[in-house]
């Protein structure tokens, strides 16, 4: 803290940063002050052990998210960053060089009230459709991604795949070490994982999720003996799933290839996740069937149970019939949903700057 307390400007821009949102709550950024107009962004991928971070693209889109934030928190000080990926850098341990200059530049502005109060929504949501003026606003945010929208009996559809993809994520192994390490349990906020009461289940399933979590034995046995998935999945992905205004697919006209598309998918992403929120609209990712499909369709293998494989293999021909003739998987960026209602009262919050930043 003691670099920071040198410079306001850089501490105000990097705690407008820190609250950016990242898979997990992982935050996988720290901060190495230069000097009152320069900092660096050291970022960190968790491909080698999170299932869900296939070659580290959830990471670079929350790079992408956290770059957004602390562009918006420059532009209330009259300032813009500029960023430089660091050439020889790793997309494992990408740096990124930050510079901070005078400008008049308003844009998203507005956005910054928000980016502290923005969070994950995982409970029920109004299901009164959004109205065509929030929908335009949203779709205007995030250009040049494209949105396709499911409402009313299209969600059924949708829900079907989050049921299908939490089938995949609950049975596999290879997903166990992230799931029994993420949560702390019996908590309404957490800094560095996410709190169990803001995962949405109900406190029977919560703690069928906290004995199962601890050893994978126990998972495998109620899996296979009492249809283990069934309360979490009813819980955490039909009930919410059909409890929401619409859900949704961003897209890119041409599919990511490489850190840097990633990067500035995440910036756009952001802008729409805070545009939502400035409008009062709840929001939650649900990326999981993006990722599976994804390992699936570039043979990546995720998992070495051969059931779950075949269940991809359909999970990824319905996701693809759902975005026809949109889109292409590859050309997915993010799936969620939305709908009006309350915002969540226990949420992740973030490691403390001093914690994040040398
Ligand atoms: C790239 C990315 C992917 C995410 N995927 C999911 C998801 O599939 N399901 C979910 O419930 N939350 C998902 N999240 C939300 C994070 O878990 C959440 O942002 C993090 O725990 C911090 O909480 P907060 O956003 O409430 O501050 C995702 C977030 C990011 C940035």
């Amino acid at each position: 803290m003691s670099t920071l307390s040198q410079y306001p400007d850089l501490k105000t821009i990097i705690d407008y940063g820190r609250w950016a949102p990242s898979g997990d709550n992982t935050q996988p950024w720290r901060f190495k002050i230069v000097d009152s107009e320069h900092f660096d962004i050291h970022g960190f991928d968790l491909r080698d052990h999170c299932v869900y971070d296939l070659k580290g693209h959830a990471s670079h889109l929350a790079l992408g998210i956290l770059l957004e934030n602390l562009s918006i928190g420059a532009a209330t000080l009259g300032k813009k960053i500029i960023y430089q990926l660091e050439a020889q850098s790793s997309e494992q341990k990408p740096v990124i060089h930050i510079r901070l200059e005078t400008s008049n530049d308003t844009d998203f502005t507005q956005l910054a009230p928000y980016i502290p109060t923005r969070t994950v929504n995982r409970r029920s949501f109004s299901t009164q459709k959004l109205s065509a003026t929030d929908k335009q606003h949203l779709e205007k945010s995030v250009q040049p991604l494209k949105v396709i929208w499911f409402e009313g009996k299209e969600k059924f559809k949708t829900t079907r795949l989050f049921f299908d993809s939490a089938g995949i994520r609950l049975t596999i192994p290879e997903a166990f070490a992230t799931h029994s390490s993420i949560i702390e349990w019996d908590s309404q906020f957490s800094r560095d994982k996410m709190p169990d009461q803001c995962l949405g289940s109900s406190w029977i399933t919560t703690q069928l999720m906290k004995f199962a979590l601890k050893d994978w034995h126990r998972i495998h046995f109620l899996n296979r003996y009492l249809a283990g998935t069934w309360l979490p999945r009813i819980e955490l992905d039909i009930i919410p799933g059909l409890f929401s205004a619409a859900h949704f697919i961003l897209y890119s006209d041409t599919a990511p290839q490489d850190i840097t598309d990633y990067i500035e998918s995440g910036r756009l992403v952001q802008r729409f996740w805070l545009s939502a929120a400035e409008k009062g609209i709840q929001l939650q990712p649900q990326t999981t069937a993006m990722i599976f499909a994804q390992y699936y369709l570039q043979n990546i293998p995720f998992t070495a149970s051969k059931k779950n494989i075949k269940a991809c293999k359909k999970l990824t021909d319905k996701l693809a019939q759902l975005i026809s003739p949109h889109c292409s998987v590859e050309q997915i960026v993010f799936i969620g949903r939305v709908g009006y209602g309350q915002p969540a009262r226990s949420r992740s919050i973030r490691l403390k700057l001093d914690e994040l930043v040398s």
